[in-house]
């Protein structure tokens, strides 16, 4: 066993339940905001974007909450996920420490996205939903959104930032292949997009600006409903399935981690790989050695090292409710970097109310350093990662690096959240040499966390 490389469960391993960081907080999370009243909202505040069983879901302190069956059964066609020892890449780097990664590429959309599509697609059918609009960056949500809504019966309406959808044209026929619609946001579909389209033809997008679009189209109809990719309480929840299995899988591998690793974009596969870790922390106990949850994030847009802790709106044309959040401001364009799925403005408010208690560390890299890493990983593991999962790899290459000058044989696991397969448009632009490392607008940042809402004082 002593020279494993593969740790699988069996379909009957895989879990039976979510894990709820929630319930282990020892500060509680901020009210979630209406921007109208600054009073908290309810759930029939958030009634018309989402079905009740996610709202509650959203605002649930249950520590446990059940995975049902149907979905169980989709999982079933590529969870449990690999967890691998890449002892090849350790090799490579010469360094004592022993690198795990779970591998969410193996779904069927390319990345961990689908481990909410389908719990979110399933309540909303189950509740009479015929329609659902969402927005996506790289265009893996909108995949997998898309992958969903073909195996419920629901048509799905998708809004990708522009400069995605331009980079990455076989996205859109993936989404078209399942039945999707998908459009180059922002586009003339809504207000939203019409009004930014008249200040700026040209204007990139943000996902800030097709969630609004999403948002706008699903608030018109009974019929249809919002299904966001990250951020939210209950996307992360669902995400946690990744650090559950992990879990098992170390004990299989007779290790546990002292450095567990994430990329962060809204912060769903980061929360799903680290909340259980940090679950097991809190509750204190056996397994409650303290490990080192490092978030990374793009040096482009860096929300959660650079950004405000503060209230904001979730999109660009403040159509959501305001959440405490490490935010750059709701109407800040992030340049056109390609790890486009880590192109928000804020970050989710769990993730960053457990940076603000101390329980996670954040560092931010440019992106030639991120392709870099993955072009390392690749040589050595054999899998091309999607540019998000680059800064995840970058962040335990750059912890293995440390473990070899310390002479510390630590044990680093982080989450390859995707593949890159329809990225290699940004790959060849990496060898070409055509990749710069973008810097925000100092002053644009300014002027986007200067409009962030007034909210009274003490919250
Ligand atoms: C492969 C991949 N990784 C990461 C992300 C970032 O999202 P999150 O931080 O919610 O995992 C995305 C978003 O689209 C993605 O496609």
């Amino acid at each position: 066993m002593s020279d494993t490389i593969k740790y699988l469960l069996s379909e009957e391993q895989m879990p039976k339940d979510w894990y709820n960081l929630a319930a282990d907080l020892p500060v509680p999370l901020p009210a979630v905001l209406h921007p109208g009243t600054m009073q908290p909202v309810g759930p029939d505040d958030l009634a018309p974007l989402f079905p009740m069983s996610l709202i509650l879901q959203e605002v649930s302190t249950e520590r446990r909450i059940e995975i049902p069956e149907p979905v169980r059964q989709i999982f079933r066609q590529w969870r449990p996920a690999p967890l691998y020892r890449a002892r090849r890449l350790e090799q490579a780097l010469g360094t004592p420490a022993k690198i795990y990664y779970k591998y969410e590429g193996v779904s069927p959309a390319g990345s961990h996205k689908p481990n909410t599509a389908i719990p979110q697609a399933f309540f909303n059918r189950e509740a009479g939903i015929r329609k659902l609009t969402t927005e996506t960056g790289a265009g893996q949500w909108g995949t997998s959104l898309s992958f969903a809504g073909a195996l419920f019966g629901i048509e799905v309406q998708v809004f990708q930032v522009r400069v995605s959808f331009n980079q990455k044209p076989y996205r859109r026929a993936v989404m078209e292949t399942y039945g999707a619609t998908c459009v180059a946001s922002p586009s003339e579909l809504t207000q939203s997009g019409r009004a930014i389209l008249a200040q700026r033809p040209d204007h990139p997008g943000s996902l800030g600006i097709a969630i609004s679009e999403a948002v706008e189209l699903a608030a018109q109809r009974d019929d249809t409903k919002y299904a966001l990719g990250s951020v939210l309480n209950h996307v992360l929840l669902h995400q946690t399935i990744i650090g559950e299995e992990a879990i098992l899988q170390l004990e299989m591998a007779g290790d546990d981690p002292d450095v567990v690793v994430g990329c962060t974009g809204g912060g769903s596969n980061f929360a799903g790989i680290a909340f259980p870790f940090i679950g097991m922390q809190l509750r204190g106990g056996p397994n409650a050695k303290k490990r080192r949850i490092v978030a990374v994030e793009p040096a482009a847009c860096p929300s959660l090292t650079r950004g405000k802790y503060a209230y904001d709106f979730g999109d660009t044309a403040h159509l959501t409710p305001l959440t405490k959040m490490h935010t750059l401001g709701s109407t800040f364009t992030p340049p056109g970097f390609h790890a486009g799925g880590l192109r928000y403005h804020g970050m989710a408010p769990m993730v960053s109310h457990v940076k603000e208690l101390g329980l996670i560390e954040a560092v931010a890299y440019h992106q030639t350093e991120c392709f870099a890493a993955g072009v390392t990983f690749a040589r050595a593991e054999g899998i091309v990662p999607a540019p998000e999962a680059n800064h995840a790899v970058k962040g335990a290459i750059e912890e293995a690096l440390r473990c070899k000058r310390e002479g510390k044989a630590e044990t680093i696991l982080f989450n390859l959240c995707g593949h890159g397969h329809f990225d290699m448009a940004a790959y060849n632009d990496y060898f070409a040499g055509k990749l710069s490392d973008q810097q925000y607008d100092e002053s644009e940042l300014a002027m986007a966390l200067a409009g962030l809402p007034s909210v009274p004082a003490g919250l």
